[in-house]
């Protein structure tokens, strides 16, 4: 199936999704950051996948930037749209546009935690674990439904980056499963709820 990767930074996650793609059926198409610095850039290069930078400072509004983006996406005719760390409020216009296909990885178990800086928040606030989730993009920030989760444990030495980097071994493995399912047709955005092999998640 033809996919899009968005990012905006490291792109660790893209990297488990390129490690993965040919047994999940995943041909990317291209790699898109609003960052020109952004390391996932060169994990997409070295892979050998056409990259494009759109600079989100340089359009006047949010609209223009969307509006930018989605031109530069259709091109490359995707079925899947994968956010990775993609660190951009999308439009109501962008996110209704490629609805029941774009997928983005929050790290925190939604609906709690929605927004940034989660791992520092999950820790101020006493919880006893935290996670990552894996959801429909909707045009409600971090609120599409969710489609699977990880749990990780809170240890009581655990500061934001000892946690963060528990969660994100956990996002590794389950990002690339997701996508199969969705590259398999198993998984259906299906009146706004995600549907597995017919049954509601
Ligand atoms: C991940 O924690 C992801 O859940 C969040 O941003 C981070 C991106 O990390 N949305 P990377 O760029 O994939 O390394």
């Amino acid at each position: 199936m033809d996919g899009v990767v968005l990012i905006s930074g490291s792109g660790s996650n893209l990297q488990s999704i390129i490690d993965n793609a040919d047994d999940i059926n995943l041909k990317i198409n291209c790699v898109i950051s609003n960052k020109s610095d952004a390391y996932g850039l060169k994990r997409a290069q070295k892979a050998g996948i056409s990259t494009h930078t759109i600079k989100h400072d340089q359009f006047p509004s949010r609209g223009e930037f969307d509006k930018k983006l989605s031109s530069v996406i259709d091109v490359c005719k995707p079925e899947i749209i994968i956010l990775a760390g993609f660190m951009r409020i999308l439009s109501t216009e962008f996110t209704k546009k490629y609805c029941g296909k774009m997928l983005n990885i929050h790290p925190s178990l939604l609906p709690k935690f929605q927004g940034l800086n989660t791992h520092q928040r999950v820790i101020e606030s006493g919880e006893k674990e935290h996670g990552v989730s894996i959801h429909f993009v909707t045009e409600e920030l971090d609120g599409g439904p969710v489609i699977a989760q990880s749990t990780v444990a809170i240890l009581e030495n655990d500061n934001a980056k000892s946690l963060a980097e528990r969660v994100l071994a956990e996002e590794h493995k389950l990002y690339p499963e997701v996508i199969h399912w969705f590259t398999q047709g198993r998984l259906k955005f299906k009146n706004s709820k995600a549907v597995l092999d017919g049954k509601v998640l």
